[in-house]
């Protein structure tokens, strides 16, 4: 707001500017000067000056208005979200085509369609199934220094509007950093867990007295995040013989824009702090950069 006023109005100047030394040389040539004292001259120029001043105004700011929603990262991120993640994780969307349809065959039965080049993240339990769940989670906390905090909380950010006025942002005891769960972990942790709750014979270590409590949430927490995003990329619908009732299906592999979730993966990666094997090394470079 502050920079469109600002150039606005400095434009607006030197244009007025520019108009004031046009007429000041007019004033010396001969027949104007004539012109001059007959009419009152400021009865037209400053009407016209405040054309141009307006005109120039609306160019810039129309420039100004193109500049912004060409620059993919403001638009890209929402500002609710980690201003670090801005810097440090590239504004880049990529066309991912979705897996796992669901079609009739010949003999009219339901089945999945599965692209064995990507890892199935459902099914009947395997212990291939929980490890490629527990990868594609990463990590429900990162960390996050006291400068990231106080940044946040200065652009009237999440950690400026808590909903339970008397909470205190908690400290790792061992490295003094502040953790955060981003929103994206802990939906797939949240689907993660309804899957186990679907299969709770093979995950009975999920069998606990929290276990609706948490289905719950996770389901509410889900279907926010749905809503939040509500991809509009259309499901084409199609002729089918082979469904018992009725002639429409929809096909499903279909290709998406999506964030580049990978590159998030990583990032979020290197300020795990629940991994044994990367969470104090992570802890002590998060550390070393806030001192330079
Ligand atoms: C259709 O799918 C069912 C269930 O997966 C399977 O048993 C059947 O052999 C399939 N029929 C054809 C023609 O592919």
């Amino acid at each position: 707001m502050d920079t469109t006023t600002r150039s606005s109005s400095e434009s607006s100047q030197n244009s007025e500017q520019g108009l004031l030394n046009s007429y000041e040389k007019s004033e010396g040539h001969p027949r104007y000067a004539t012109r001059k004292i007959r009419r009152a001259p400021w009865g037209v120029i400053l009407p016209w000056s405040l054309c141009v001043v307006l005109l120039v105004a609306i160019v810039v700011q129309a420039r100004i208005i193109r500049i912004r929603s060409a620059t993919p990262s403001t638009s890209f991120w929402g500002t609710r979200e980690l201003e670090i993640v801005k810097r440090e994780v590239a504004p880049n969307k990529k066309v991912v085509r979705f897996t796992g349809g669901l079609r009739y065959n010949s003999s009219k039965q339901l089945y999945r369609e599965i692209d064995r080049t990507v890892p199935d993240y459902t099914g009947k339990p395997t212990e291939e199934i929980t490890a490629a769940w527990h990868d594609l989670i990463t990590t429900t906390d990162i960390f996050l220094t006291k400068a990231e905090i106080e940044e946040i909380i200065a652009n009237g950010g999440t950690f400026a509007n808590l909903p339970h006025k008397d909470d205190v942002l908690y400290t790792d005891p061992f490295v003094g950093l502040y953790q955060a769960v981003p929103t994206v972990f802990h939906d797939l942790h949240c689907l993660d867990k309804v899957r186990r709750g679907i299969y709770l014979d093979y995950y009975s270590e999920d069998d606990t007295e929290i276990f609706w409590p948490h289905i719950e949430h996770c389901l509410d927490t889900i279907r926010q995040s749905i809503m939040c995003h509500a991809d509009m990329t259309p499901i084409p619908e199609a002729y089918t013989d082979f469904k018992p009732s009725g002639h429409l299906e929809p096909i499903f592999q279909i290709e998406h824009t999506c964030r580049d979730f990978e590159a998030i993966q990583k990032w979020a990666k290197g300020r795990d702090a629940l991994d044994e094997k990367v969470w104090r090394k992570n802890a002590e470079r998060l550390k070393l950069d806030t001192k330079n």
